[in-house]
């Protein structure tokens, strides 16, 4: 039995890149989560009733809650079958694979991403489509809309849905299918990387550790890397996910997943390290006292494609997103393949992998992923690069070098000025803009500006035009300085300088990214006057 419940909308539901983020106190709010839920299920009507979704999340803080209350409003708005993550547990990518293998008409993914859990943390909650990939703008802003209008959502009576336990349930004429998401994604990744080889190089004695950083990638790192490919227990960091995520902060960066920073430090340490974020699309790879940058990593990824059973028959093409370094377009104009310039948001690759015009794609915020789903897979990174090890025999570190010696070294830093004054911000961007006609053909760093832009991207696929996509200095092929506001930001703005410049010479190959990149550091602040507009002297992230 089903009930109409009348309601009242809320003004603050707008999706935003990756679904409606807020506060858990916001979405413990009486009929806060029905409302949205039921202006999705308006939205989506034709295509869900008497079919197939995919539901569950990273495991925080109100998960299951929203769970057991999501499968009420399925099964009153008459979806056939739900499909749920044992525990509420799937990962982003997981449930992108689940979709598409099942041809379901969507999936639900409840999470913040890598922003923190817990009663005081984030919540969030977003629907991929039929392909697997995140709804399109279109999508979102209609669901939006609608949340503005809803004066009612219907709603099964509480039943309470055992979803620890795998199996078949009922809930008035929705069928419930607990599964074990673990098994059907470890199988997957076995089809495209070689775990056999794997298998062998971990028992000749690599040692590798994963930091899943109390998230979602836990039950999944534990079952691959321990239970198949035989890594000793205890590889795998923080392998339980916990609804605060442990007080830490699941993002896999450099600040954030400092204690596998030190591990990897020491000089004993492990020879291989990886992090996945909370919802288990993001990674960061790591060499013995060796960071991989997002970018470099790519490009090795794409150069060693054919190493691995899944790409053994070549790549069709890459794509980037713009802040992105270019060194995956030197790997992409050796191979002689298209490589994409998109705007940052994985949304944007969706179109190229669909029309098949890509097989690889990466961003420099750390996400890495490819045609076999429509997010970007933390795991899926991981496994590439042990797969290449285990191929080529060498160190994380003699890989990258030995790239950077054939292809040329994209010198890479991103600075990040956080939570700014918003006007302040706006009026950097705006008088750097105006001066775009000036810079053309003044020398800093000692080099000369070329161009100045401000980032738009035409979809080859759709005719779409997305503008205003962050500003451009470009020195040639030398070196580019891009400034962005970021999307995703809660609290005031974030400016973020990404500075980037070749390196060829052999000599300096391998020195720090800060101090070979110290004069273009300076030349991003003459050029837009970060300080001046900021009050800051320096930045708050360095990755
Ligand atoms: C999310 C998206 C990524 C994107 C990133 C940019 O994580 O999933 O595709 O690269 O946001 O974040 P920013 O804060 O730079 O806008
Ligand atoms: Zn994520």
């Amino acid at each position: 039995m089903s009930q109409t419940v009348t309601t009242r909308p809320f003004q603050d539901q707008r999706p935003g890149t990756s679904g409606l983020r807020k506060p858990v106190s916001v979405f413990q709010q009486p009929h806060y989560l029905e409302n949205f839920v039921q202006a999705l299920f308006d939205c989506v009507a034709k295509d869900i009733v008497g079919a197939t979704l995919v539901l569950g999340g990273d495991g925080r803080y109100h998960n299951r809650e929203a769970i057991q209350t999501i499968l009420r409003i399925a099964a009153a708005n008459k979806v056939g079958h739900v499909v749920v993550g044992r525990g509420g547990i799937y990962s982003t990518p997981a449930v992108s694979a689940a979709i598409r293998k099942r041809h379901a008409a969507g999936g639900i993914i409840l999470s913040a991403s890598h922003n923190p859990g817990g009663p005081e943390g984030d919540f969030g909650i977003k629907y991929n489509s039929r392909n697997g990939g995140p709804a399109p703008e279109s999508l979102t802003e209609r669901i939006f809309s609608r949340s503005k209008e809803i004066d009612r959502y219907f709603i099964a009576e509480p039943q309470h849905i055992d979803i620890d336990r795998p199996g078949t349930y009922r809930l008035d004429t929705l069928n419930v299918e607990v599964i074990d998401p673990v098994e059907e994604y470890a199988q997957f990744m076995q089809r495209l990387f070689d775990f056999e080889r794997i298998r062998e190089m971990l028992q000749e004695g690599l040692r590798i550790s994963f930091d899943a950083m109390h998230a979602v990638t836990g039950p999944y790192a534990k079952a691959i890397f321990e239970d198949l490919l035989g890594a000793p227990q205890g590889s795998v960091h923080n392998g339980i996910p916990l609804a605060d995520f442990g007080g830490g902060h699941p993002d896999p960066n450099l600040t954030y997943a400092a204690a596998l920073v030190a591990q990897m430090q020491a000089p004993d340490g492990p020879d291989f390290g990886a992090a996945s974020d909370g919802d288990g699309d993001r990674n960061m790879i790591l060499g013995k006292q060796f960071f991989v940058t997002p970018s470099d990593s790519l490009a090795v990824l794409a150069a060693n494609a054919t190493r691995v059973p899944g790409y053994k028959d070549g790549i069709v093409g890459v794509a980037r997103s713009m802040p992105t370094s270019r060194a995956v377009d030197r790997v992409a104009a050796a191979l002689d393949i298209p490589c994409f310039e998109t705007p940052t948001g994985w949304k944007f690759f969706g179109n190229l992998l669909d029309a098949d015009r890509i097989t690889l794609c990466g961003e420099e915020s750390f996400g890495t992923g490819s045609n076999h789903v429509r997010e970007k897979d933390g795991l899926w990174a991981v496994l590439f690069w042990l797969n290449l090890l285990a191929v080529r025999k060498q160190s994380v570190a003699d890989i990258v070098r030995e790239h950077w010696r054939e292809y040329g070294r994209d010198v890479y830093t991103r600075h990040d000025y956080e939570n700014i004054d918003a006007t302040a911000a706006h009026g950097l961007m705006n008088a750097l803009r105006d001066r775009f006609d000036t810079l053309i053909g003044q020398v800093h760093a000692g080099l000369s500006v070329t161009a100045a832009d401000d980032f738009a991207y035409d979809d080859p696929i759709d005719g779409s035009r997305t503008e205003h996509q962050g500003l451009r200095i470009l020195f040639g092929n030398e070196a580019r300085i891009i400034f962005r506001l970021s999307g995703t930001g809660t609290q005031g703005a974030t400016l973020r300088v990404y500075i980037e410049r070749q390196e060829t010479r052999d000599t300096h190959i391998d020195a720090d990214a800060q101090v070979l990149l110290r004069s273009l550091i300076e030349a991003a602040d003459t050029i837009a006057g970060i300080r001046k507009h900021t009050g800051r002297n320096a930045p708050d992230v360095i990755t």
